[in-house]
């Protein structure tokens, strides 16, 4: 990571006002602090608020203050003290690095061996200082789905729901991955179920932080489980999601800018409700052959001109322009393939009309993204 003083030094040195701060290890490691102290504006938290993402223990802890439903847990700093509390729980087995690792420091184990053997993986440094310390949890039944809201520490806007895809695999199966593909709307996420959200989990969360003299501000992602007792928080990030962000901007009608700033400057009350296209947006991820293991990389890409000339939207995850000036994948997830449709179904027809004029021989991609949703569109 680069040093905040060097961060602060390109700001000075262009003029440059206003910064917002996209990924969650700047934001952990408290870059908003050092930019807000320099005298500039920031959209995104403060060090101590960015711990809602990088530390689940203290997440869990502040849910256990505030009383919001999450799953039960208890946090362990030796293997020993793990091993003991895995007693009191049974399988499956949920257990979690306590610090950032990359959405890979989550564990769920059938078998006690399993378990036994993540823990002393993550005690045994897999995940270097984010696995100090583990959170073990009840196992929550149920569909997962995201919430965004925005938030000056005071106000809270709500930014809309959307769902992701983990798995590398079609039908959700395979390895765990950032996310494969999403779209928003996500109507299982009722309008009441989205009241639930934001009065139980979501501002009592921006309460209790504000309360606590450590306010956020910024973009709170909630990952909900939707179980039989209702919603229940899984984790917060502290960031727009990673395809989410992608059919959250494509249905977007405001003008994002103002809002961001509004939020850094603890104005979001003058501003009136984010104005979000009615349609769905459906994004679907192109990754290089190979991940999420060790991609691909080089391989060419071409046609992206012709995906988007049918109104798609092709945002680059991680390309990179070769000497000769060719569009090449540099990094696993590629290309986000993302348009808009009346309902799941045609915005996921749209995005695959698009994915297939692109050339990218050295690629892949999900062919069911928004299978779930289509099968209730279809249902009726
Ligand atoms: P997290 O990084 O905390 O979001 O966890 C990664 C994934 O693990 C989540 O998206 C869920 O699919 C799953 N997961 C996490 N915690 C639980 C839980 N308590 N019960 C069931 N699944 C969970
Ligand atoms: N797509 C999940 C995330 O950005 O964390």
């Amino acid at each position: 990571m680069r040093n905040h003083g060097e961060v602060t030094a390109f700001c000075a040195a262009r003029q440059i006002g206003f910064v917002v701060i996209g990924p969650e290890a700047p934001l952990v490691d408290g870059l908003a602090d050092s930019l807000r102290g320099a005298g500039l504006s920031v959209f995104g938290p403060s060090r101590a608020a960015a711990q809602l993402e990088g530390s689940k223990g203290f997440t869990k802890d502040l849910c256990e203050r505030a009383g919001i439903p999450t799953a039960g847990y208890v946090r362990a700093a030796s293997l020993a003290e793990a091993r003991t509390a895995l007693d009191r729980f049974s399988p499956p087995y949920v257990l979690k690095a306590d610090g950032l690792a990359a959405g890979k420091g989550v564990v769920i184990a059938q078998y006690r061996e399993e378990a036994d053997a993540a823990l002393a993986d993550m005690f045994g440094g897999q995940f270097g200082e984010a696995g100090a310390e583990v959170v073990i949890e009840e196992f929550m039944q149920g569909e997962e789905a995201s919430f965004f809201a925005l938030t000056d520490g005071a106000i809270i806007l709500p930014f809309g729901g959307a769902q992701d895809h983990k798995r590398v695999g079609e039908g959700d199966t395979g390895p765990n991955t950032g996310g494969m593909g999403a779209y928003s709307p996500a109507p299982i996420l009722t309008p009441e179920l989205r009241g639930e959200v934001m009065n139980r989990i979501v501002a009592p969360t921006v309460r209790a932080l504000a309360d606590e003299g450590m306010p956020y501000s910024g973009v709170l992602y909630a990952g909900v489980m939707l179980t039989a007792d209702g919603p229940k928080l899984v984790e917060y990030n502290c960031r727009f999601g990673d395809p989410e962000c992608q059919v959250l901007m494509m249905r977007l009608e405001s003008d994002l800018g103002e809002y961001l700033l509004a939020c850094a400057e603890s104005r979001l009350g003058t501003m009136p409700p984010l104005k979000l296209s009615p349609q769905t947006a459906l994004t679907v991820v192109m990754a290089a052959n190979g991940y999420p293991g060790t991609p691909e990389k080089g391989g060419a890409i071409e046609d992206i001109e012709a995906a988007e000339a049918t109104g798609a939207r092709v945002f680059h995850a991680g390309t990179a322009l070769d000497p000769s000036g060719r569009l090449i994948a540099a990094g696993g997830r590629v290309l986000n393939v993302t348009a808009l449709g009346a309902d799941t179904a045609e915005a996921q027809a749209n995005a695959y009309a698009a994915v297939d004029l692109i050339d990218f021989p050295t690629g892949f991609c999900r062919r069911d993204i928004g299978w779930r949703e289509i099968e209730r569109e279809q249902a009726g």
